[in-house]
């Protein structure tokens, strides 16, 4: 099929077609649904008419091959031109086998295995008849307050960047049109919109040109260059001007400076949310905004389908800009083959085979393992089976560990913590009870959960936020465990014995009075269908725990944005501990987050030996090759997360402390020690000067080799162009 058969069914569009193929809309406002109903409620508040929906463009939400299929079938029938819907939706961390939230696959920083899950989402939701995800969701984290932090892999670009790729290909294999397992993939949400002041969702974002290009927006190219389908528009303003809305942003910078030729495609009503952002009157002026801004597709408003006609008859925009978006979203549809086979990958029968399939629930027990990250250990880990175990806290039993955006993920497939230590151990030893639910609690509860404490040698508390308490709508201000949980952990804490803190959660947590208590802890996050299976293996030493934190853990809320890659200041501390009155510090906290990026203990000891740089001058033609020999020097194979940073001392914008530019995840038996080496070009030096050229400087960098972003040794070069 042909440019040529594209070109000649735009040309026999509409203009009413056209401005309907770029609507997107829910799919109980289909014929075929079965959730449709008559075109009352929503549909008649956005102005949406029956023949509208004829030539609707694509529907966002509705899931199962049958479903898809029929309302695929009914909207050929209708349809003039016999032109398919799209079907989309948010699987983001798998559809319904679910795999541990973006923050915790950040922490496995095993870039393979993100792949494999991105590409098993995508074979999980093909056979039920999607053909788009709205992932991967890239944006860089910095404040845990916000809800959504859970949805991205971290505060690094590097690192975020690499993520990014991983999933795209994992989304999108090589051939979408041949692979009938793969969906098109949606990076988003462009731009920026991790950093919502005071971490309120929705907030206005601020920040200079330079400091986008610099952080915010390399993780987004990243996708696009491994060739993400679609982008998807952020609800936040940048630099006063919302994304949707935002010319400079989308046609200029994305589509301009970038060629991105896919599909945009708008954040739910984001294009009508211009008006009460402030900066159109009306949906008509929102529709111009953002049809001039280029975003192709207007998710769940009704601004282009009402208007976009009247502003080309009215001479006000140029039917050009209709066609091009019109014809991407044609292009998009005939790249995935849905002129030719509407119905594309959805199968029934492999609906049965394919989801929640063993293998797929394998991969997501792996991943769950690899993602924790174990924060804190004296001698209490891992647990040993003969010994008596209590199982105390909210999350002993709770199957709500899915997290936020899990698709069709049910809880009742979860393998909550209590049936994974049920699977390594003899019922006797394992005493269970939840001490209080998740927010409240009674006296009886926690009665009741000291009594077996007592008879326990060991505990294992097991706590956390609920879903809901983080995901979109999910800011807090307070992020520490509700004060019911750290009542219960001072009680049991108590009692003097061995005890160790298992939390489940969705955002960066102030672990002050957990961390300080218990002998060890367990970062859990939410680790999706496979979660206590893959946590008792953790607990028990059947693996043995490699995951990094992808976010800072600050000291606390107050400390807020706290991430490792910050820069000096004109009074930088002399030293944590010096407390001197005029640098820059609280006089009540340290400046240190609790947990740094990159942080997380084994069960066995990495040794590093001394850094080396092939030479101590880097210029054009010779990059420096750094290495550094790791030896495990424990008991237990482990894996351990080699990290390289840099620092560029003197530049003419000021640089941050540290920078991540490589990381290497090597597997090492006791007593097995590896060489590893990185290479170092002048182009990783590189930034984004006053000017917003991308250059490196001449001058003084330094080196670091470390196992987190604190704990590093270093070694410094310079750069001689
Ligand atoms: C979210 C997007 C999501 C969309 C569709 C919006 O509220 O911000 O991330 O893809 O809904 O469900």
């Amino acid at each position: 099929m042909t440019d040529n058969f594209l070109e000649d069914l735009l040309n026999q569009m509409t203009l009413e077609e056209k401005a309907a193929q770029l609507t997107q809309v829910v799919g109980s406002f289909m014929k075929g649904s079965s959730t449709s109903g008559e075109i009352t409620g929503p549909m008649e508040e956005m102005g949406i008419t029956e023949a509208m929906i004829e030539n609707a463009g694509s529907v966002l939400g509705t899931t199962g091959a049958a479903e898809i299929k029929e309302i695929q079938r009914q909207h050929l029938d209708k349809n003039r031109l016999g032109i398919p819907l799209l079907f989309m939706a948010d699987v983001i961390h798998g559809y319904r086998t679910i795999f541990p939230i973006p923050l915790a696959i950040g922490s496995s920083w095993d870039l393979k295995l993100a792949e494999e899950s991105a590409a098993i989402a995508a074979i999980e939701a093909a056979v039920s008849g999607l053909q788009v995800t709205f992932a991967p969701m890239v944006d860089i984290v910095r404040d845990p307050r916000w809800g959504r932090v859970m949805e991205s892999t971290g505060e690094d670009a590097y690192l975020n960047g690499e993520f990014a790729k991983a999933q795209v290909k994992g989304y999108q294999g090589k051939d979408l049109k041949n692979d009938l397992t793969r969906v098109a993939a949606t990076v988003k949400h462009f731009a920026a919109y991790g950093v919502p002041e005071g971490g309120r969702e929705y907030n206005t974002v601020n920040m200079s040109e330079r400091e986008l290009r610099e952080t915010y927006l390399p993780a987004y190219k990243a996708a696009i260059d491994a060739g993400s389908e679609l982008v998807m528009t952020s609800f936040n303003t940048i630099d006063g001007i919302p994304a949707t809305g935002n010319k400079e942003l989308m046609r200029d910078l994305l589509r301009g400076e970038w060629k991105f030729d896919g599909v945009v495609i708008s954040d739910w009503n984001a294009v009508r949310e211009l008006i009460f952002h402030g900066v159109a009157e009306d949906d008509r002026e929102a529709a111009f905004k953002a049809i001039n801004a280029s975003v192709d597709i207007e998710m769940m408003s009704s601004a282009y389908v009402n208007h976009l006609q009247a502003l080309v008859e009215e001479g006000v925009i140029d039917v050009e800009l209709i066609n091009e978006s019109v014809l991407r979203v044609l292009k998009l549809k005939e790249k995935l083959g849905l002129f030719e086979n509407p119905y594309r990958g959805a199968d029934e029968q492999l609906e049965k085979e394919v989801i929640l399939s063993d293998s797929h629930r394998q991969t997501a027990r792996e991943l769950a393992t690899k993602s924790c990250v174990l924060l804190k250990n004296g001698s209490a880990l891992p647990l040993k089976k003969e010994q008596k175990i209590a199982l105390i806290g909210p999350f002993a039993g709770n199957k709500d560990i899915l997290g936020s955006w899990s698709a069709l993920g049910s809880k009742e497939d979860a393998i909550t913590l209590s049936d994974g230590m049920r699977m390594q151990l003899d019922g006797e030893n394992l005493l269970i009870a939840e001490g209080c639910a998740i927010e409240n609690g009674t006296e009886l509860e926690l009665h009741h959960a000291l009594e077996i404490a007592n008879q326990a040698d060991v505990i294992v508390l097991a706590l956390g936020e609920s879903s809901d308490m983080s995901g979109e709508g999910g800011s807090r201000s307070n992020i520490k465990l509700p004060q019911i949980q750290l009542d219960l952990v001072e009680k049991i804490a108590a009692l003097n014995k061995p005890t160790v803190a298992v939390i489940f959660n969705g955002r960066p947590l102030d672990l002050h009075g957990v961390v300080d208590k218990v002998d060890a802890v367990l970062e859990a996050w939410f680790p999706g269908t496979e979660g206590g299976a893959a946590i008792a293996d953790l607990l028990f030493g059947v693996a043995n725990p490699s995951g990094k934190l992808s976010m800072s853990f600050p000291y606390s809320v107050g400390q807020v944005p706290v991430y490792y890659n910050q820069f000096n200041t004109g009074r930088p501390q002399v030293a944590p501990d010096v407390r001197e009155r005029y640098v820059s510090q609280y006089l009540d906290i340290p400046n240190e987050p609790l947990f740094p990026f990159g942080f997380g203990l084994s069960y066995t000891t990495f040794s590093y030996s001394e850094m080396k740089l092939s030479h101590d001058v880097m210029t054009l033609d010779e990059p420096l090759k750094i290495s550094v020999s790791v030896k495990n020097t424990g008991d237990v194979a482990g894996d351990e997360v080699v990290q390289l940073y840099i620092r560029d001392i003197s530049g003419e914008i000021v640089r941050p402390l540290k920078e991540l530019k490589g990381f290497e995840k090597v597997s090492l038996k006791p007593g097995e020690e590896k060489e590893i080496s990185f290479t170092l070009t002048e182009e990783q030096l590189r930034y984004h000067h006053k000017d917003l050229t991308f250059t490196s400087d001449n001058g003084e960098f330094i080196a670091f080799i470390g196992t987190n972003s604190s704990d590093v040794q270093s070694v410094p070069f310079r750069l001689e162009k």
